[in-house]
Parts: C-alpha cells; structure tokens; sequence
C-alpha cells in the first residue's frame, strides 16, 4: 500500500514532524567539538553518533566517553547508533553519556523487547535498528514498544556510500503497520540521504533523516538541511 500523508485520519498533523539528524562519523574528527557545534547553530535537531565496535561492522569508531566530551559544546540532542554486537553493555554507558535516544540493532546479540525497556528505565528513548538484507518483518514486533525504528539505506559501517532504492519499500511496510496500530513512531533513514532521495524516503513514511557528508560538506548547514525537510 502506497503511503501518503494525507490519507492518516485525513490531517496531516498526524505525521511526525520531519527532523535531521547530522552524522559526524565523517566531519572533521580532530575538531569534533566545533563540528558537533554547528549542528544546533544550523537549526539541525540531533547529532547522530555512529558508534561502531570492529565485531558488529568491521570498521571502529569512538565509544561514550567521546560522545560525554561533546555535550558543552552542543544543545542538539544525542541521537546514539550503536553498531555493535553486545548493545546491552553499552546502554548504561551511553545514558550517563547524554543519549537522548538509543538505536540497537535487531541482527545484534540481544533481546530487543528487554533491551528496549532497560533503556527506557534509564529515560531514554529507544530505536532498533534493521539492515538492508533483514526484512522489515524482523521488526514490526517492536514498533508499539519503541520510540523509533531506524531503516539502515546503506550498509552500516561506513559513511559516503549510495543509497539503496528498495528500501523504501520496506519503509512503506513498517510506516503501514504502525498506522494499522495507530502509532505515530519515528522513522529514521540512514545512509546516502541528499535531497534528491530525502524525498524518497519521505513520500514512503520517514521522517527523521541522517546525513553526514551532505550537511557537514555544504557551504551552508542549514540550507542543506532545510533541502532534505
Ligand atoms: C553508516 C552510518 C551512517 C553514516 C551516514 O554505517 O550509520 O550514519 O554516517 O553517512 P552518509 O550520509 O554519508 O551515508
Ligand atoms: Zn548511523
């Protein structure tokens, strides 16, 4: 079924606002407390935090202790992916750390019904994750439990690579089920979002955007940001 905004109890409204979430993964990792700054100076609503463990996907990236260092310098919030095998161990860690929001992975070695509510018991919210080859079904469980389900549009382990056409399809399949269960829950897609395919992702039912290079290479943040909303 094709999704379209207005067809949601016929108000628009309804839909939850479209937000971007800035990826530093590829930003200027040696200024990283003046890149994160310009996030909510450009009016973007999340730093998206790729934390990556060698084991999940093969590359690494930086733990909690890094993300804890960025907070003085930014009031956008702490939107946390965990790339990684064990997410559980990590939860406590990245809570202390800021994390608005925890996004697992539901190919990682957990449970993701226990795991959502530890973070919730921690006043976090909680996302799950799903690569490109797992099928949507493996997390339609979760949506009336969660705060947001993250479709993976590329390969999770590196930034710069292209988006994948076919998951909006699966975007389209979890956006109908949580209309089904009348839940407003965020949608966020996460790899080769630009303009051209923010619209995309939209029309099929996402509604929390990542990008890292598109925002962080532009000559102006905002402007970019505002192109994909
Ligand atoms: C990839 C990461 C992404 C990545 C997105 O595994 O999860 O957050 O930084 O970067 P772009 O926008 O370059 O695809
Ligand atoms: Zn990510």
């Amino acid at each position: 079924m094709r999704y379209l905004r207005k067809e949601r109890n016929g108000s628009p409204e309804n839909m939850p606002s479209v937000k971007i979430s800035a990826s530093v993964l590829n930003s200027n990792l040696a200024e990283l407390g003046k890149e994160a700054a310009k996030i909510a100076e450009n009016g973007v609503e999340y730093v998206h935090y790729d934390v990556m463990d060698g084991e999940f996907v093969e590359n690494i990236t930086y733990g909690s202790s890094i993300q804890k260092s960025l907070l003085p310098y930014t009031t956008a919030k702490m939107d946390t992916h965990l790339m990684v095998m064990h997410p559980q161990r990590q939860i406590k860690l990245f809570a202390d750390a800021g994390s608005d929001i925890i996004t697992f992975h539901v190919e990682s070695d957990c449970n993701p019904h226990e795991l959502i509510d530890e973070i919730h018991a921690l006043n976090v919210k909680a996302g799950v994750a799903v690569k490109p080859n797992t099928p949507a079904e493996a997390v339609l469980p979760y949506i009336e439990k969660a705060d947001m389900i993250l479709v993976m549009t590329v390969e999770p382990g590196y930034g710069g690579q292209g988006f994948i056409p076919e998951m909006t399809d699966k975007i389209r399949l979890i956006r109908a089920e949580a209309d089904r269960l009348g839940k407003d829950i965020d949608i966020q897609v996460d790899g080769g979002i630009n303009t051209e395919t923010a619209k995309l992702v939209k029309e099929a039912g996402a509604n929390v955007l990542v990008a890292g290079p598109f925002l962080f290479k532009a000559e102006n943040m905002k402007a970019a940001a505002d192109s994909m909303r």
